[in-house]
């Protein structure tokens, strides 16, 4: 059984569709924020899934947050820690602390648009394609070896909202998936590409 800690900000949707997935050999072992008031620890705790929140406001630096929080963390010994939805910057030692074992998911189709309001940059570059991607987390942010992808078509009368909510869709088809591959084993990092066991077809998702 492999332990997944899942770390988020807000309403936690992706942490929603990795729990209902119900991955067989993955235990979720707990869900934290760093916002007291995040959605999606609720609806963890009502499935009686272990929940924490660590608010990063009451840390005087972002070194000492990711302390706290890697101490948190690793007191249920994860295999594997989800960043979903999880908006904070971390510190290269935290990132180095979780390598090879930390999954990000980012809303667009990296490498382009790391950062913030990736729908509303997408449409202004005037990209006909969108997506999200699941990574694995360096220092660098949104740079990390890709697991998996997936593409939406752009429409002429998309805005920003409605973009967000059609790449939404495709996060919670990808990032369940690539846990998937996690959990069995089927992972192999070779410098900035994943090989996946068993052929990647179904990570690269066009909708
Ligand atoms: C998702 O769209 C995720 O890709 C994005 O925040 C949203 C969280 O939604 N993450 C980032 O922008 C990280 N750079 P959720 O809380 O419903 O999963």
């Amino acid at each position: 059984m492999k332990n997944i800690v899942i770390l988020i900000s807000g309403r936690g949707s992706n942490m929603q569709a990795i729990v209902e997935a119900q991955l067989p050999g993955a235990r979720i072992a707990a869900v934290i924020a760093n916002r007291p008031d995040a959605a999606g620890l609720a609806w963890a705790a009502e499935r009686g899934i272990a929940t924490a929140a660590l608010d990063h406001k009451a840390f005087a630096s972002r070194e000492d947050f990711d302390a706290a929080l890697a101490a948190q963390i690793d007191a249920f010994a994860p295999d594997l820690v989800v960043l979903a939805g999880f908006m904070r910057i971390l510190t290269p030692g935290f990132t180095q602390h979780y390598a090879g074992r930390m999954f990000n998911i980012h809303p667009s189709l990296l490498p382009a648009f790391p950062g913030l309001h990736t729908h509303q940059r997408a449409l202004d570059a005037g990209c006909r394609l969108a997506g999200a991607t699941v990574h694995f987390v360096t220092a660098e942010l949104d740079h990390g070896p890709i697991v998996a992808q997936g593409v939406v078509a752009v429409a002429d009368d998309d805005t920003a909202d409605s973009l967000a909510a059609k790449v939404l869709r495709v996060e919670h088809q990808i990032y369940p998936q690539a846990v998937r591959w996690f959990v069995e084993g089927r992972l192999t990092l070779a410098g900035q590409r994943v090989r996946v066991d068993g052929g990647s077809a179904d990570g690269a998702l066009v909708c």
